[in-house]
């Protein structure tokens, strides 16, 4: 039975995943302290309980960008989500639309952007990678504009891929791909022809969409390995806007230095974020991160965060530390592969319901509300 956001749905995903598919979603770089150090972190955070202050009119909602938000929380961008699920992407969505929170469809989906953006009734956010080809990058920024996409997220922490060893013990990569055929064939038979094993090409959306012929697995680790880019700068990004005209969040940025420049650059928002421990092992975890950049930059910005989030509480302690709103990642997965839409669903109600217990008992009637003093000290004593 699932009675808690942060560990039950773990644990489930953990006995249905074939091993290398749970591995890529659970793995870190390197070591995995940071990783750890995400989670950790945040639920040493102290919450200071406040009482009898007359909490009947909480209220989770919030707005950011002009679209309305029924608690501060969005579906971060995963890759390969219609691996964990059939047609994940499209499950995932529904559950964040149903919910009243916005989805994000990665760079890297399975279900390509035309068939996620008209299954739910609120408009999605899209997720790009900075890549060599920017043929690509141009055509994806159009196909999100003309799908009705918001909102877009520019991931930047990827200029080349994290070293994840996790990976390579699994079978997801490296030369162990038999292993890797046999999981995904023999445990996943349905998927395979999904996702085109067993000999069938299949559509890793948008990239077949560009390539204009079908990707399987393969063909996708090996064109995203070439077209990581290492050379780029800031200078770089300023093409995008032509091409954008929408709201622009900058991902990955954990040094306010770089939270500065994402100001004078012009982005609507940054997401801090270490990209869940997954490219550089070592750096600060998110909660340790967010309060100097909150200083340097809070109401010139919005500011997201992710990384480590498990459950509700661990939103009230980003809000608390500087953020206006967070994504979910592993959490939201570990749900999508136990139960698909209904599994988001509940999950999100699970996080709700936690946020609310912790608001009432922290004094806070409303998101604008909470701030450090929601805290003990600084909160991470
Ligand atoms: C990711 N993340 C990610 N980020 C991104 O910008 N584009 C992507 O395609 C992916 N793909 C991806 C796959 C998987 C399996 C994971 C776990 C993560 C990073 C993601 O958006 C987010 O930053 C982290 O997941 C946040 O950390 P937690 O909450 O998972 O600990």
């Amino acid at each position: 039975m699932i009675i808690s956001a942060g560990t039950d749905y773990r644990a489930a995903a953990k006995r249905i995943l074939p091993p290398f598919l749970f591995h890529y979603i659970d793995g870190g770089a390197y070591a995995e302290h940071t990783l750890r150090r995400n989670v950790e972190d945040l639920a040493q955070i102290a919450l200071k309980q406040r009482v009898l202050n007359d909490m009947s009119d909480l209220t989770l909602h919030t707005t950011l960008f002009k679209e309305t938000l029924s608690m501060p929380v969005a579906l971060g961008p995963v890759g390969l989500c219609g691996m964990y699920a059939r047609r994940g992407e499209v499950q995932a969505a529904k559950a964040a639309a149903a919910k009243g929170i916005p989805f994000t469809l990665s760079t890297v989906s399975v279900c390509p952007i035309e068939e996620v953006a008209p299954a739910i009734s609120r408009p999605m956010w899209f997720q790009l990678y900075v890549l060599k080809d920017r043929g690509f990058m141009r055509n994806a920024l159009e196909r999100a504009k003309a799908a009705g996409c918001s909102t877009l997220v520019f991931t930047v922490d990827m200029p080349t891929p994290g070293a994840r060893y996790r990976d390579a013990h699994s079978g997801m990569s490296g030369p162990n791909a038999a292993l890797r055929r046999y999981a995904q064939a023999v445990l996943h038979p349905q998927w395979a022809w999904d996702v085109g094993l067993n000999g069938r090409p299949h559509d890793l959306g948008n990239i077949s969409a560009y390539l204009g012929k079908p990707t399987g697995l393969e063909d996708y680790i090996g064109w995203l390995a070439k077209n990581f880019d290492p050379s780029i700068s800031w200078s770089d990004l300023e093409w995008i806007r032509e091409f954008w005209d929408g709201p622009m969040i900058i991902k990955g940025i954990l040094d306010p230095d770089d939270a500065r420049d994402a100001v004078r650059f012009g982005a609507d928002g940054i997401i801090v974020s270490n990209h869940g421990g997954r490219q550089l092992d070592g750096v600060l975890s998110t909660a340790r991160a967010l309060p100097a950049i909150a200083d340097a930059v809070k109401g010139e910005i919005a500011i997201l965060a992710d990384s480590g989030i498990r459950n509700g509480l661990d939103v009230v302690r980003m809000i608390a530390l500087g953020a206006d709103t967070v994504l979910l990642g592993r959490a939201y997965l570990y749900a999508l592969a136990t139960a698909g839409q209904a599994g988001v669903e509940n999950l999100l109600t699970l996080i709700e319901k936690e946020m609310r217990v912790a608001m009432t008992l922290t004094g806070m009637k409303s998101i604008a509300d909470i701030s450090r003093n929601a805290l003990v000290e600084n909160g991470l004593g």
